[in-house]
């Protein structure tokens, strides 16, 4: 019960991080304040959007449009903004890179020492700001390889599997942290009056199938027949049920817990469909792998895909293993 959680045996996310590592090595003390800071941009996010409707200049489009072509909401500034500042002071991140800034950001006086990169989406789910539905957080930490003189970030541009460290943070009736750093599937939840994400649940793993779809059916029209036959199957099927929000965090979160498969495939206007592979699919891939799940792009796992640019698209499906093997037996039979 939550007077034990709140008892001796709580345990909050940094020591969650050293425990798992079981050591107190130079990296392994790096990855739990890397965390903590992580954690700490949590915190001040969903402080500020459990307060968004009561002050003024919080919601709405800030009349900017991003590298994506997407009207920038102001959120998705402080959001972005909140990340920076809080690495700024961590002395362990050299570099950001975000969906909201076309080039990386770096941080010059942590250059030296600051060994990692942290990739995020700050807010997930945009659509949902100005009605109060769940949004998300998704970020990775990677390695800073070379010196990166030129500022073109180009060591970026590798597999999923170069990441130490991913998870998402979803902004709902509570706040829920969830994080992998390649040893299982993690959760926990923000308890607002202590200022800590207490372990919720270690070790998570996806159902092997599940009976949720995910899937923005608008786009029927703009997918590729392949999808189309997929969900026609789904609709004639027994025992399915569709969700979708706006907000992937949060859909991902279902399935992760319930299992399912969430599916962003490529559009006729957009055939590398809309989620972002270094802040977005790559992330959430690592956290469903070592979950027991699977993510694929349809004709490759998303971990497999060398990214050419930093803000490169991929198709994405993803969730539990039978259905993302479903969905990839009808996109093979259309090949
Ligand atoms: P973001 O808000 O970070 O740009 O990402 C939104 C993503 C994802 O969270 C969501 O599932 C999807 O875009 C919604 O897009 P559609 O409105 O095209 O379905
Ligand atoms: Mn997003
Ligand atoms: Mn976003
Ligand atoms: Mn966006």
């Amino acid at each position: 019960d939550y007077e034990s959680a709140l008892g001796r045996d709580c345990t909050t996310l940094s020591r969650h991080v050293l425990q798992q590592l079981q050591s107190f090595s130079a990296d392994a003390q790096d990855l739990s304040a890397l965390m903590s800071r992580i954690a700490l941009a949590g915190k001040l996010i969903s402080r500020h959007l459990s307060r968004a409707g009561l002050m003024e200049g919080v919601l709405g489009f800030t009349g900017d449009v991003n590298v994506q072509g997407e009207s920038v909401k102001k959120l998705d500034v402080y959001a972005n903004d909140v990340f920076i500042s809080v690495f700024k002071q961590s002395g362990l991140v050299c570099r950001l890179a975000s969906e909201e800034m076309e080039k990386p950001y770096y941080i010059p006086e942590n250059c030296p020492i600051g060994r990692y990169t942290l990739l995020y989406d700050p807010i997930d789910g945009s659509s949902n700001t100005d009605i109060n539905m769940s949004l998300g957080s998704i970020f990775a930490i990677r390695q800073q390889e070379g010196n990166d003189l030129d500022g073109e970030a180009k060591d970026l541009l590798q597999l999923g599997s170069k990441q130490i460290a991913a998870g998402y943070i979803l902004y709902g009736p509570s706040t829920i942290l969830v994080y992998s750093i390649g040893k299982g599937v993690h959760s926990f939840t923000l308890d607002p009056s202590l200022g800590e994400f207490i372990l919720s649940e270690e070790n998570i793993q996806l159902p092997q199938h599940g009976s949720v779809y995910s899937v923005n059916e608008g786009n029927f029209w703009q997918w590729d027949e392949s999808i189309r036959e997929y969900i026609r199957y789904v609709h004639r099927t027994e025992g399915y049920t569709a969700r979708y929000s706006g907000a992937m965090v949060g859909d991902i979160h279902r399935i992760l817990v319930q299992g399912g498969v969430f599916l962003y495939p490529g559009t006729v206007k957009k055939p590398e469909g809309k989620i972002r592979l270094l802040y977005e699919s790559a992330p959430l891939a690592f956290l469903v792998e070592q979950a027991g799940g699977r993510a694929i792009t349809g004709t490759q796992d998303i971990m497999d895909v060398v990214p050419e640019k930093l803000h490169q698209r991929t198709p994405l499906i993803i969730g539990s293993k039978d259905d993302v093997a479903l969905v990839e037996s009808f996109i093979q039979r259309h090949a």
